[in-house]
């Protein structure tokens, strides 16, 4: 007899009941981490580290080197985001601190919110994160960006720009000309 997580009985209920439960447990799990363990396990021929899920992530060496990402995130959030989300994604009194919301979005939601902005207005308060879906000055660098909140929102960048870094590679600096639209 073939094995089988549920077998053909009436159980079959009582056991998919528990895998949606784990399922959800599971889905619990990721939500209050944001994208997950930020560990990365490999790294592409731009220069960028993902996680074990396929998400983009930090890396620091032992000798305090970052990755080219986290150094060039850096420089796009305190060109882009910085001046309504405050410096080193700390937020301020407008927007919220994307250190701490990074806890909680996922990448494809950061992605979104960023792409098709967001308005929150009520008689009281009058916050309005703008799109950005047509700006390849954030697009072109949402993973850049993305890396370096991750790095703060871990607690492993400080409020500081990441000085020692690795080099930026042809790869990254072509893919970068072909999506601002450069000759
Ligand atoms: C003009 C001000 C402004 C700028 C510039 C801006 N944002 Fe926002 N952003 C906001 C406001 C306000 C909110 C909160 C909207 C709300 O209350 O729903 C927000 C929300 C967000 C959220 C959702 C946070 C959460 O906890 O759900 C993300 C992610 C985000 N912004 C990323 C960015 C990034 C990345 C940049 C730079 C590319 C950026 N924002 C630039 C004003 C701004």
């Amino acid at each position: 007899m073939p094995h089988s997580a549920c077998p053909r009985s009436f159980r079959i209920f009582a056991c998919l009941a528990a895998s949606v439960l784990s399922l959800a447990t599971l889905a619990s799990a990721v939500l209050a981490d944001g994208s997950g363990d930020p560990k990365s396990v490999s790294k592409d021929e731009n220069g960028k580290y993902v996680d074990a899920q396929g998400n983009p992530t930090f890396h620091v060496s032992e000798d305090g080197t970052w990755d080219w990402y986290t150094y060039s995130g850096y420089r796009r959030y305190h060109s882009d985001c910085h001046v309504c989300h405050g410096p080193n994604g700390d937020g301020s009194s407008y927007a919220p601190a994307l250190k701490d919301s990074l806890q909680k979005l996922s990448y494809a939601d950061f992605a979104s919110t960023i792409a098709g902005g967001r308005v929150n207005v009520t008689t009281s308060q009058n916050n309005v994160m703008p799109a950005f879906g047509n700006n390849p000055n954030v697009m072109c660098y949402l993973d850049d960006i993305f890396v370096y909140l991750r790095a703060r929102s871990d607690g492993a960048l400080d409020r500081v720009r990441p000085e020692k870094k690795e080099a930026k590679t042809q790869a990254y600096s072509k893919a970068e000309d072909s999506c601002m639209g450069a000759k």
